[in-house]
């Protein structure tokens, strides 16, 4: 006879679906008391007002404009009656110090206490992706999260990194090691936060616009390429169609692509970022997230092409554009091909399963491959690295 109290068991498999809404803005002049948007941002909560909030701004945003958290605060109290005032400002450090280490997560963690952040609070962030990647990972923490309102005042940021539902830090010598997905409760973008970037920093944003040129649009890219020495001298009307258009391509994928919590193997947004990411972490941070997209896109085009599936020219298009908007075409630890593949395995168990690296056929026309022909890819990077010589 068999035990029931052994051989009971039961199974409860409840299949549910949540809906989420990126609420994504382009604007000028966020703090002017005229501009609607960054009220309008909490028309669906009529309770917003009644709540608290805090701003937390990037040191290198808040050295370029001083005037800007004391602007924000007053916008806020301007529009009392429809948003939240932040009570306290809080200035972190900027770039990717900001995310090695739990030290920015810390100073937000606390004053997210200090202030008395409840769930239906918000967090104010205005800066560069690297702030925006740490506070939004502390308010994903903090309550299990709370608000997240993010003003992003980089190319990056604005064209790419804060339309994202996800945050983190860098641990153990990886990028992105400690985070988690978490959609923000709006995105406002200031073109004119854009003006006193400095220009390689401006330059270095439009790699990730080329990337998802590159993957989904060839009709964007031959725009990128009209305008990319415009760009590169910082010429913001020349600029502010390609951010929007690679702001709008991120955001669809994410939230029509099927996935937007990464939960299947596919990563085709990660075009490039294998290597970049490697090479971002192997120079100690030295070369920023834009620069090593750059020369990671470099690599897996080049590799593409030594496949046969993405030809010369279109290589050598690839190659112009990218070095018409002033971006890197290589570094010296790229000699350092063993350390860089080194890349390939981390980055798998990053996605979790097996290997899945997007690769192209064309301009427009990414494709999934789940293995690498590593004498290829040595070759691919040792390529790209001989562009210093050259
Ligand atoms: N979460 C995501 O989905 C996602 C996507 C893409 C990139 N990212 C992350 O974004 C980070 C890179 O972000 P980034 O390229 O914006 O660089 P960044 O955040 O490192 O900022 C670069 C520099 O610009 C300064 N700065 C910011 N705004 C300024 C302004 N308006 N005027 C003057 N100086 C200003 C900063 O203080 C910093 O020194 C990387 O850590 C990357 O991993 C995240
Ligand atoms: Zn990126």
């Amino acid at each position: 006879m068999p035990d029931s109290t052994t051989s009971h068991s039961t199974s409860l498999d409840q299949r549910f679906t949540l809906p989420f809404v990126h609420r994504v803005r382009f604007t000028h002049h966020v703090a002017a008391l005229t501009n609607p948007t960054l009220a309008d941002v909490f028309r669906d909560d009529a309770s917003a007002a009644s709540r608290r909030a805090v701003l937390v701004i990037d040191m290198g945003l808040h050295h370029a404009r001083p005037a800007l958290a004391q602007e924000i605060v007053r916008y806020a109290q301007a529009h009392a009656a429809q948003m939240p005032v932040p009570s306290e400002v809080l200035v972190v450090h900027g770039g990717e110090r900001a995310k090695c280490g739990m030290q920015t997560v810390d100073e937000v963690l606390a004053l997210i206490e200090r202030a008395k952040i409840c769930r239906k609070s918000t967090v104010f962030v205005a800066g560069g992706g690297a702030v925006i990647d740490a506070v939004g990972f502390a308010a994903a923490v903090a309550h299990r999260g709370v608000r997240l309102v993010r003003i992003p005042s980089t190319t990056l940021a604005q064209d790419d990194g804060a339309m994202g539902v996800k945050n983190g830090i860098n641990a153990f010598g990886k990028k992105n090691f400690t985070g988690s997905f978490a959609v923000p409760w709006a995105v406002v973008c200031d073109a004119e936060l854009l003006r006193t970037l400095p220009v390689a920093v401006f330059r270095a944003g439009f790699s990730e616009a080329v990337k998802i040129a590159l993957l989904k649009d060839p009709t964007f890219f031959d725009n990128i390429a009209a305008r990319a020495s415009r760009i590169a001298a910082h010429d913001l009307d020349a600029a502010q169609p390609v951010i929007e258009r690679s702001a709008a391509l991120h955001l669809e994928h994410i939230a029509q692509g099927g996935d937007p919590f990464e939960l299947h193997e596919a990563r085709p947004l990660d075009f490039g970022h294998w290597a970049a990411h490697r090479l971002e972490a192997l120079s100690a941070y030295a070369v920023s997230h834009g620069h090593a997209v750059a020369l990671g896109l470099l690599i897996d085009c080049r590799y593409s092409m030594l496949k046969g599936w993405l030809s010369p020219q279109d290589f050598e298009r690839i190659q112009a554009v990218l070095a018409a908007l002033h971006l890197p075409q290589s570094h010296p630890l790229l000699a350092e091909e063993a350390a860089i593949l080194e890349g390939l395995e981390q980055f798998r168990e990053h996605l979790g399963g097996t290997l899945t690296v997007t690769m192209l056929r064309g301009i427009g026309v990414g494709h999934e491959v789940h293995e690498i022909d590593t004498d290829l890819m040595r070759q691919a990077i040792s390529m790209t690295a001989a562009c210093a010589i050259a």
